[in-house]
């Protein structure tokens, strides 16, 4: 066999940022009006992001921050995934970390948001994305940005519908929340994100039509795009191991049974 069937794996990735986001126009629409008003530095519009996993909520998020980046370097984006950093102290770190402020003497929580302060309102608006946001410890941090930061939009995604319940109401009447549902993907945007996937992912014709259809097929009944990507990328390696330039249906069905065996939640394995 010559070479790989492989042409770029980072498009496998969970954390692939497309360069196209087709099927979510309407809610990455929806996110830049919420934007829109930092332009004129005025606050914007708060939300709350939720729908089931795998279904295109942070590469909106992260999708419209890059775009954001590449317009204009008045805003500044924040994004934070809470699962990694769950307590003030870290996420207040983080976006210290993200606003270019460093530290070399040890200074309290405090006294740092105090200087995140400084630097982020000399921005025309901030946008802040806190994804996860339901593994969130403490809120410490959001009081502190509602107060003191003077521009902004905060977006708290979640797959979890009902989380928000949980939240404190004080918290909740602060920030004014609007909300908006991602729904799962029908069959056809389904079977179009996968593809154009694996334009990026495999050299071409590399698929055998049928193996392909299974893959689209358990993606579409997961109703999670990453169960897709999990298969592409463990059928082609099942493929390469055989030393095959083609990847067949026993490749698809062994990956399938790789899938069964992960838990539940398959975020970190993707
Ligand atoms: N509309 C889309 N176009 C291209 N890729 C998508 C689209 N929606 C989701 N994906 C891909 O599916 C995977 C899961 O999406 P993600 O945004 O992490 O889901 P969620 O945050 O809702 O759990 C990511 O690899 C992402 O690139
Ligand atoms: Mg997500």
């Amino acid at each position: 066999m010559n070479g790989s069937i492989f042409i770029n794996t980072e498009a496998l990735e969970q954390t692939y940022l497309p360069r196209l986001l087709p099927y979510r126009e309407e809610q990455h629409k929806y996110l830049a009006e919420c934007i829109k008003p930092l332009f004129n530095r005025r606050s914007g519009t708060n939300l709350l992001i939720t729908g089931a996993p795998g279904i295109g909520k942070t590469t909106c998020v992260r999708f419209i921050l890059r775009k954001l980046m590449e317009e204009t370097e008045n805003i500044m984006p924040i994004y934070i995934n809470c699962w990694k950093r769950d307590t003030s102290p870290k996420i207040i770190n983080e976006i210290a970390r993200l606003s270019d402020i460093k530290t070399l003497e040890k200074i309290s929580s405090d006294e740092l948001f105090d200087r995140i302060i400084l630097r982020l309102n000399r921005y025309d608006g901030v946008v802040f994305a806190f994804d996860e946001i339901d593994r969130v410890k403490d809120f410490d941090f959001l009081y502190r940005i509602l107060e003191d930061v003077s521009h902004k939009t905060i977006f708290l995604v979640t797959n979890l519908s009902e989380w928000v319940a949980k939240m404190d109401r004080r918290l909740i009447s602060r920030l004014l929340l609007d909300r908006l549902e991602f729904k799962p993907y029908n069959y056809e945007e389904t079977r179009g994100i996968l593809y154009e996937r694996r334009k990026y992912a495999f050299v071409p014709d590399c698929w055998d039509y049928d193996a392909f259809e299974i893959v689209i097929r358990k993606t579409f009944t997961s109703k999670d795009i990453r169960v897709g990507l999990f298969l592409m990328k463990n059928a082609g390696e099942n493929a390469e191991s055989r030393g095959s330039e083609k990847i067949e249906v026993k490749d698809v069905e062994k990956a399938l049974k790789k899938l069964e065996d992960l838990p539940k939640d398959i975020t970190n394995f993707v």
